[in-house]
This record gives structure tokens, sequence and C-alpha cells, in this order.
């Protein structure tokens, strides 16, 4: 038998307890029974994946994302991280649960370390209660720091969210987040850029008038300044959105960026498969009758040829500090990354490292890396 590769696993959890003005994300009120009904369905289907992936696979990092997976009772979590560590070979070396800060208390946690799960990422958001309040948030900067507190006194690795851009937002709240993710001993942080979907509630507050958007350059801005905020408290900034202080990565988000093979369970999920990505219907409906059909329901797809492999390598790997090794590229392709892409990297030398082996943009670079990336796509 070949060697089996490392793979990760992420399931979505699509229910949130309200709705936030912002969010677009795929997920539905909680409701008891639903929850219920909706995790048997998912411990089915990750039966169903371990029929087709479980002798290929060595799953080493776990993501429970959502919507808000800290909503689900304790029993219910319980059943998902048993159904895994059950159905697959798990060697894991780390397992992210996502959670509101609301939703933290010490039995939550105790139900969290008993499964295995050796990390948390927190929505914070914002450490001020009054753009906690405009972005409808249900939980205060108050219990955001009592969550962090408790989890980190339980060992569990913490990483929270961070959004700017936000209207009414200043440079001093970015400021306050750095400086209290700091003072907390918290080691890694996602920084995301708002961004205004449509449909969402947020977005009718601007049409209407009620919330000012902040321009482009406002937004560019408040980046650069975050930035800067978080690299003068001791973080490293290894992916465009992402900082950590002590070289504690996102391991499974590393994988996504490094075009690891993971296996995305539940309503919405994608998955990078042996070459394929395909994903999970949107529906719950369709979620349902795929599980009951007794095969995984493949939506959407994709058969990449070895072009699409070779440009997602590139594109992924350019939204890192480190950027692409070159002779894993040559290894992985018998191409001289350099000589592939000469123009591109003629045309952008001056946004760009190339040095020990690896091409990287520049630090003050990668705010932008889109419009560089793009001169990589042939
Ligand atoms: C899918 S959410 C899951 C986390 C969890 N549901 C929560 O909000 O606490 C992951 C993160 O994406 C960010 N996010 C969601 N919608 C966004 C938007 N429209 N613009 C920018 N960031 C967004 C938020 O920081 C959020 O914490
Ligand atoms: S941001 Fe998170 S908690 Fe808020 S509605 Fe979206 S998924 Fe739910």
């Amino acid at each position: 038998m070949s060697e089996r590769e490392k793979a990760g696993i992420y399931l979505h959890i699509p229910f949130c307890k309200s709705r936030c003005v912002y969010c677009d994300f795929v997920s539905s009120l909680c409701n008891p029974a639903h929850q219920q009904k909706y995790v048997d369905y998912l411990c089915r289907q990750i039966r169903l994946a371990a029929r087709e992936y479980a002798d290929s696979y060595i799953v080493d990092t776990l993501y429970f994302g959502g919507g808000t997976p800290s909503v689900l009772d304790n029993g219910q979590l319980a059943a998902l991280g048993k159904e895994i560590s059950r159905s697959f070979n798990c060697d894991i070396r780390e397992f992210t649960v996502e959670c509101n800060p609301g939703d933290i208390d010490d039995a939550k946690l105790q139900v969290l370390k008993d499964m295995g799960a050796t990390r948390i990422s927190l929505g914070v958001q914002s450490f001020d209660d009054a753009l906690l309040k405009t972005l409808g948030r249900r939980h205060s900067a108050k219990d955001a720091i009592a969550a962090a507190k408790l989890a980190i006194k339980r060992e569990l690795d913490v990483s929270v969210d961070c959004m700017i851009g936000l209207p009414g937002q200043t440079l001093q709240d970015a400021q306050l987040f750095a400086d209290t993710a700091d003072s907390l001993g918290i080691e890694h942080v996602s920084v995301y850029m708002l961004s205004v979907e449509d449909g969402t509630a947020l977005k009718k507050m601007i049409d209407e008038g009620a919330l000012t958007a902040k321009s482009d350059d406002e937004q560019a801005d408040f980046y650069e300044f975050a930035y800067r905020a978080f690299c003068e408290k001791g973080f490293e900034r290894y992916e465009v959105s992402n900082f950590c202080k002590y070289g504690k990565y996102a391991l499974h988000n590393l994988g996504y960026w490094r075009r690891k093979d993971y296996i995305g369970l539940g309503v919405a999920a994608h998955s990078l498969t042996m070459g394929q990505r395909w994903r999970n219907p949107d529906g719950f409906d369709e979620f349902y009758a795929g599980v009951d059909s007794g095969r995984l329901q493949k939506s959407d797809l994709q058969i990449l040829s070895e072009k699409d492999v070779r440009e997602e390598t590139v594109m992924l790997a350019m939204r890192l500090k480190n950027g692409l090794d070159c002779a894993e590229y040559y290894r992985k392709f018998g191409l001289k990354f350099e000589e592939e892409y000469a123009a591109a990297i003629a045309k952008n030398a001056s946004y760009l490292d190339l040095k020990d082996g690896r091409a990287a943009i520049k630090d003050d670079y990668l705010a932008v890396m889109n419009s560089i990336v793009a001169d990589f796509l042939k």
C-alpha cells in the first residue's frame, strides 16, 4: 500500500444564536431539534467520507468552523469528535473549534479538552462595546477578555478574530485590539478587512445612509496601521491576514495555503482531495438528501489539471511571508519556478524577494498581493 498522506478535516456547523449585520456565511438560527438532526447527519457523513478516504489519509488537523460550533451542546460536540476518531486514522497535531466569546464557560472548555481540542478561535472582532453593538454581536469586550483568559488558563491555544475598516471604527480601536491581545497573552490573531456583502443588514444600513462605509484608501490605511500595531507587539505576519507569536501558526489553515488535502463535511463545506476540488450543497435539504443517498455528494466537482495545480500552488504560497519553496516546486512539477515565471518575476522584481530558494512577496507589498499574483496566472 502506498504511504498515507496527511490531511485535514473541516466540519461546518451552520448555526448561530443571532445574525451579525455583516455576515453572509451559510448559517441559520439555532433550533435545538434541528441541531440534533444536523449532528446525526454529520456523523453519518463522516462515516461516508471514511469509507472513501480512511485508507488514503492520516488526519492530522481538525477544524470545527461555522457558523458557531460553540452553540452545539456538549454531547453533540463530543459525538462529532468521537465519530472522527472512530472513523479515521488520526494523529492530531492541532484541533481548533470556533467559539463565540459568550458561549465560553468552564464546562464548555472541559468538553473541548476532553474531545481533544487544542485550540479555540474566538470571534472577538473588537474590544469596543459600541462597535460590537453596531455589528450585532451578542458578546461584550468583557466577555471576550474573560473567555480568552479562561481558555488560556485551561492551556488551550487561543486565536482571536479582529475586524478592521468598520463604519465608525477609529485607528485607536485597532490599537486597543493589539494592546489587549498582547496583554492577555494571545498568540494568534486573524485580521479581517470588512467586506460589505450584498443582502446583509449592514449593506442596507450603508445604502440608507445610517452608516458610512470606509473608502478603499481608508481601508488600506487601517490595514497598514493594524499591521504595524501587531508587529510592534511582537506578532509576526506569516500570512496576509494572520499574525502569530512564538511560531504558533494555524496549522490547519497553513494546510490550505500549502495545498494539503482536506475533507470538508457539512453544508457548504469545501474539500480538496486527490487533485479534486468539490463542495457540499449550501441547502440543508440537499445536504440531508445527499447523506440519505449513501454516497458523498460532490457538488461543483473540479478535476484539476497539472496547470491548475501549479497555478494554485503559486497563488496560495504567495499569501505566505515565506512564499514558495522553489526546490519543492521543482520536485513536484519538474519545472524551475524562476524560468517558468521569468516574465512575471522581471515585471514585479521590486516587489519580490527571491532568496534562499524561496520566492515571496516583500512584506511591504503583501497587502496588495492580488495585483502582483495576477501576473503569475497565465
Ligand atoms: C465564519 S466566521 C466564524 C466565527 C464565528 N461565527 C464568529 O463570528 O464568532 C469567521 C470570521 O470571519 C470574519 N467575517 C465574517 N464576515 C465578514 C465580512 N463580511 N467581512 C470581514 N470579515 C468577516 C469575522 O471576523 C468572523 O469571526
Ligand atoms: S459572523 Fe459568525 S456568529 Fe455572526 S452570523 Fe456570521 S457565522 Fe454567525
